[in-house]
């Protein structure tokens, strides 16, 4: 896909604020900090659409991007984020347990993990969960700059012994939003997910 056009459409806090245009909606997840917004800004080409921070917990609604008028971005709050309270946690898991089974527009999930470490536990069960929603999820091992060729070649082993990534709607995907290596894939990926 070749993206002409992007930009940022919403911060919601509820489903009376999503898009009501129907179209297909592919959703962003992972832990605070593993690099959701800069993938969307590494993907769309832009340097500050979705705001990235070195401080972890900085999205905390659901953003809604538009991509040319195909599609829309959905990044979705990180998770695993310790200084969140109890009770905002408890909100965020609401609003985005809410959005993920009940959606009709969302035609994929994109699961962020961070290459340099083993998937956590927090990892482990948003992937099961994300099986059970019946939509094509795309494991992306992000900042795969910071390894070595040699760790790369077996990431795919590695990550697939804590993610079952031999789950047929399931694809995996080495990303890095600094080289942008594997744009290419990224974006047959969506098209499929969406046609
Ligand atoms: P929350 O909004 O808090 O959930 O975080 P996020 O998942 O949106 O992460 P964000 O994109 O803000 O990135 C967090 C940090 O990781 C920033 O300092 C980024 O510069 C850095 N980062 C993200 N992607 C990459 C990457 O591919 N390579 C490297 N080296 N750094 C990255
Ligand atoms: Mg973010």
């Amino acid at each position: 896909m070749k993206v002409n056009n992007s930009k940022f459409v919403i911060s919601a806090v509820s489903d009376k604020q999503y898009p009501q245009d129907d179209l297909p909606e592919i959703a962003l997840s992972g832990r605070s900090n593993v690099g959701k917004s800069s993938l969307i800004n590494a993907v769309l080409n832009r340097r500050n659409l979705a705001r990235t921070s070195q401080q972890p917990g900085k999205t905390q609604t659901l953003n809604f991007y538009l991509v040319n008028t195909d599609l829309y971005f959905v990044d979705v709050p990180g998770y695993g984020y310790a200084k969140v309270s109890k009770e905002q946690r408890q909100k965020f898991g609401e609003m985005i347990q809410d959005y993920l089974e009940t959606r009709a527009d969302l035609k994929g999930l994109v699961l962020l993990v961070d290459a340099r470490h083993d998937p956590t536990v927090d990892d482990i069960n948003m992937f099961n969960y994300a099986l059970c929603l019946n939509i094509p999820i795309l494991v992306v091992a992000t900042k795969i700059d910071k390894l070595k060729k040699s760790a790369i070649g077996q990431l795919e082993s590695k990550i697939g012994l804590s993610l079952d990534l031999t789950q047929s709607q399931v694809t995996f995907l080495p990303f890095s939003s600094e080289t942008k290596i594997n744009i290419d894939k990224f974006w047959k990926w969506i098209e499929n997910s969406i046609k």
